[in-house]
């Protein structure tokens, strides 16, 4: 029998939602904090490879007053995770190219999961997800926070009200300077084993689509209505990694002379099904002040996030709004989650309130059997594109099409 697809899946409510973590790095350990001021949650088991970071998980559970979660530290650890029939999900925080066999065996043991961006590193991997999930019937979100930024969520309330106009082009990015982190070591706030660095030795295009997109596509009603159809891209030469490496280790140091594959800036043009434009940017190795663009084009209404937010509405005269009333239509269109789930993480003084309402909508829309925000096929349309802008770069910017996951569902 050919699986159903698993759009708008409604799963049991979970009472208590029982949580093992995989990877408590950089990112799992601030999650597992976060969960800590979440109501309805219980953390029953911790894994990673280093002992160090299980040390420091066990003492957020302690100093919050929790029950001590069960620790896995052993290689393949996760598998025995994924199996515990006492876990309701499985939250994983790995780096990026084992999410995608942690997600598949946790959704085969019946688990639902959440993944860190982006959800796979290649079309297949995406199927994968795609595929198991529909066959189990099991919720696979990918941890997409940015959108549920206050402007991506006020921009998605402006479009569904028709503000805007018809959306014809958006621009997102992701522009944020880590060359420190690529070379620093995981006691020092690196990556473990240098695993983001290894990935721009052997890879190009455009890695980490999913900030930039996952809001454009939300905007656009992507797979609820219109598609991604094809991307060309582009790479720049790479320079920047190497001049950093050159500076701080010297020009003869093993890190300035190691080659990398990926360029400095990316640029990925998508266009859709129903001709709609969309450019993402990719910048981790330049001195740039940070970016997601956050940019989207209508035929009534202009609206960006960065550098300087900026709207401009057709009938609101012929400068784009700015200070009073810019910030009292920003107001008019908040969007509930942030005056609400937002409004929690501000009282309760919560730093970057967009992760807060992401784990506050999962874990709401798990307790009382809800669709999920984003879908596996969100999580398969949005992390494709690493895949497809790398085989377009290799290819002299050559148009490559984009899968459709809902096999057809899309409209
Ligand atoms: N959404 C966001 O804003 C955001 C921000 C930062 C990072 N991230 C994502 O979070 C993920 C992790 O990034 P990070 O900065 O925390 O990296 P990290 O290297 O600091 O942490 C990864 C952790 O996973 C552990 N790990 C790796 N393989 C494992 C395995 N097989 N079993 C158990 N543990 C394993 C490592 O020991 C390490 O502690 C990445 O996908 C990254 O893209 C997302």
């Amino acid at each position: 029998m050919k699986p159903q697809n698993v759009l708008q899946l409604a799963c049991e409510p979970i009472p208590v939602v029982r949580i093992g973590f995989v990877g408590l790095g950089n990112r799992g350990i601030l999650a597992l904090e976060r969960y800590m001021h979440l109501e309805g949650v219980e953390v029953k088991a911790l894994c990673d490879l280093r002992t160090e970071n299980l040390d420091r998980a066990a003492d957020v559970l302690q100093r919050f007053g929790r029950t001590a979660a069960t620790r896995y530290a052993e290689t393949g650890g996760w598998q025995a995770l994924c199996e515990r029939t006492d876990l309701d999900l499985v939250y994983i925080c790995t780096d990026w190219l084992t999410h995608t066999d942690i997600a598949v065996y946790a959704l085969q043991q019946g688990r639902h999961v959440a993944l860190e961006v982006p959800a796979a590193m290649s079309v297949a991997d995406c199927w994968r997800l795609v595929d198991t999930a529909e066959q189990v019937r099991r919720h696979c979100m990918m941890l997409e926070n940015c959108c549920y930024d206050a402007y991506a969520l006020t921009a998605l309330n402006m479009v569904q009200q028709g503000v805007l106009g018809e959306i014809t082009h958006a621009e997102g990015a992701y522009i944020h300077d880590l060359r420190r982190h690529y070379f620093a070591d995981e006691t020092q706030g690196g990556y473990h084993n240098h695993w983001m660095k290894l990935y721009s030795q052997q890879h190009t295009g455009n890695p980490y689509p999913t900030h930039g997109l996952g809001p454009i596509c939300q905007w656009m009603g992507i797979h609820r209505g219109d598609r991604l159809d094809y991307l060309v891209s582009m790479s720049s030469r790479q320079a920047g990694l190497s001049a950093y490496a050159e500076r701080i280790f010297g020009a003869d140091s093993r890190e300035a002379q190691q080659p990398y594959e990926m360029g400095d800036v990316n640029s990925t043009l998508i266009r859709t099904v129903k001709g709609r434009t969309i450019l993402l940017q990719y910048d981790v190795a330049t001195p740039r002040p940070y970016s997601r663009h956050q940019t989207l084009c209508g035929t009534k209404g202009f609206l960006q996030k960065y550098p300087v937010p900026c709207l401009f509405l057709d009938g609101h005269g012929k400068e784009p709004l700015a200070g009073e009333a810019l910030q009292e239509l920003l107001d008019r269109y908040q969007h509930p989650f942030t005056r609400e789930i937002g409004g929690e993480a501000r009282r309760k003084e919560m730093p970057n309130e967009m992760n807060y309402i992401m784990d506050y909508r999962l874990v709401y829309c798990l307790r009382h059997g809800l669709p999920l925000d984003q879908d596996v096929y969100d999580a398969a349309e949005w992390s494709c594109i690493t895949e497809l802008s790398e085989l377009s770069v290799r290819q002299g910017s050559v148009p490559i099409p984009i899968p459709d996951f809902t096999r057809g569902h899309w409209e």
